[in-house]
C-alpha cells in the first residue's frame, strides 16, 4: 500500500507530545484566570488516567494480537457487522482514541489507509506495537482530539469508539472532526447509552443508590465517571440519550443515525454479563452507535 505522509510530519512521539503540551500551556498563560487553570488541570488529570489505563491493552496479562482481536470481537460481537471495517478499501481513515489499536488494525486489514490518533502515550505505544505484531502499516500520532495536527478535508471516514463521551469539551472534538473530513465523509463511533440497563442498574442503582453515593451528594455524572470503566480513577464520562447525541451531532453534521447495541450489565463481581431481550421492543443496550455525514 502506498502511504501518504501526514501533512504535519508529526510522527515522532516526542515531537507530538511537545505539540500537545505547548498548545495547552500557551492558552493558559495568555489568560491566567482561575476557571481556565482549573479546566487545564482537569484536562491534565483526564490525560493522566488514560496514560495508565487503556482498555484491551492487557498490561496485567499480556496477550498476542490474535488473542486480543478474538476477545474484542467475541465480546462486542455486533462491531464487525455494524462498522464494516472491510468496506473502506483504499479510503483514508482516521481513528480518534485508538487505545489498544485493535480497530485500527481491522481497518488496515480491510484495505484502508489509516492514521491512528490518541493523546495517551500508553495507547499510541500499544497501537504501534499491535500494528507491528500484525505486520500492518499505518501512521500513529500522539495528539489531543481537540487540536488535530492534520490538514483539512483529507479523510473519508473518522471513527471514534468509546472516546468522545470522555471529553468534556466534546464540541471542540466535533469541530475538528468536521474540519478534517472530506465533504460527504462519514463520522462514526460509539458513546455510552444513558437509557440503558447497565446505566440504570449497574451504575446508578448498585453504586449510586445502594452504596449511598448519590445520598452523599455525588452528582450523576460523578457516579458514571467513577464506574463506567474497569479501572479506577477515571475522571470524566458523560452518557448520552439517543436524542441527546443525535441533537449534538446534528449541530455539526447532516444525516445523523443512532442505534443501540450491546445488551450487557455489570453485576457485583462480574462485568459485561450479556442479557437477552427482544431488541425490536427496546433499546436498553450500553452502546449507542452513531453515523453522521459531513455536508
Ligand atoms: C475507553 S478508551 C477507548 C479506546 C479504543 N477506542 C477502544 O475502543 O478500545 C478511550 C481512549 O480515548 C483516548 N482519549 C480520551 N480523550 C482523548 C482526547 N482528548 N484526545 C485523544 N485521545 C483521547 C484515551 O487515551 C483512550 O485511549
Amino acid at each position: 500500500m502506498t502511504k501518504t505522509k501526514i501533512d504535519s510530519e508529526i510522527t515522532d512521539l516526542t515531537g507530538v507530545d511537545f505539540f500537545v503540551q505547548v498548545g495547552e500551556k500557551t492558552r493558559m498563560d495568555s489568560q491566567p484566570n482561575r476557571a481556565l487553570v482549573s479546566k487545564w488541570d482537569f484536562s491534565r488529570r483526564i490525560r493522566k488516567f488514560w496514560s495508565k489505563a487503556v482498555p484491551m491493552t492487557f498490561e496485567d496479562k499480556p496477550m498476542g494480537y490474535e488473542e486480543k482481536r478474538k476477545f474484542r470481537y467475541d465480546l462486542q460481537d455486533y462491531m464487525q457487522e455494524v462498522f464494516r471495517f472491510d468496506a473502506f478499501v483504499g479510503k483514508r481513515v482516521l481513528e480518534i482514541g485508538s487505545g489498544a489499536g485493535i480497530d485500527s488494525a481491522e481497518f488496515i486489514r480491510g484495505g484502508a489507509e489509516t492514521v491512528s490518533m490518541d493523546f495517551s502515550l500508553l495507547a499510541v505505544r500499544s497501537t504501534k506495537l499491535l500494528l507491528k505484531e500484525g505486520g500492518l502499516d499505518g501512521d500513529v500520532v500522539l495528539a489531543d482530539a481537540r487540536h488535530l495536527p492534520l490538514r483539512d478535508s483529507q479523510f473519508d471516514l473518522v471513527y471514534s469508539f468509546g472516546v468522545i463521551h470522555h471529553v468534556p469539551d466534546v464540541a471542540g472534538v466535533l469541530c475538528e472532526v468536521g474540519r478534517v473530513l472530506r465533504r460527504n465523509g462519514l463520522f462514526t463511533g460509539m458513546v455510552y447509552n444513558r437509557d440503558s440497563l447497565l446505566y440504570a442498574y449497574s451504575i446508578m442503582y448498585l453504586h449510586g443508590i445502594r452504596k449511598g453515593l448519590i445520598a452523599q451528594g455525588l452528582s450523576e455524572i460523578d457516579v458514571v465517571s467513577r464506574f463506567s470503566e474497569r479501572l479506577t480513577g477515571n475522571q470524566y464520562t458523560r452518557a448520552y440519550t439517543r436524542d441527546e447525541i443525535a441533537e449534538l451531532l446534528g449541530r455539526f453534521f447532516g444525516h445523523v443515525l443512532v442505534d443501540t447495541y450491546y445488551n450487557v450489565i455489570d453485576m457485583v463481581g462480574r462485568r459485561k454479563v450479556k442479557f437477552r431481550i427482544d431488541t425490536r421492543q427496546s433499546d436498553l443496550g450500553w452502546h449507542l452507535v452513531f453515523k453522521a455525514t459531513k455536508i
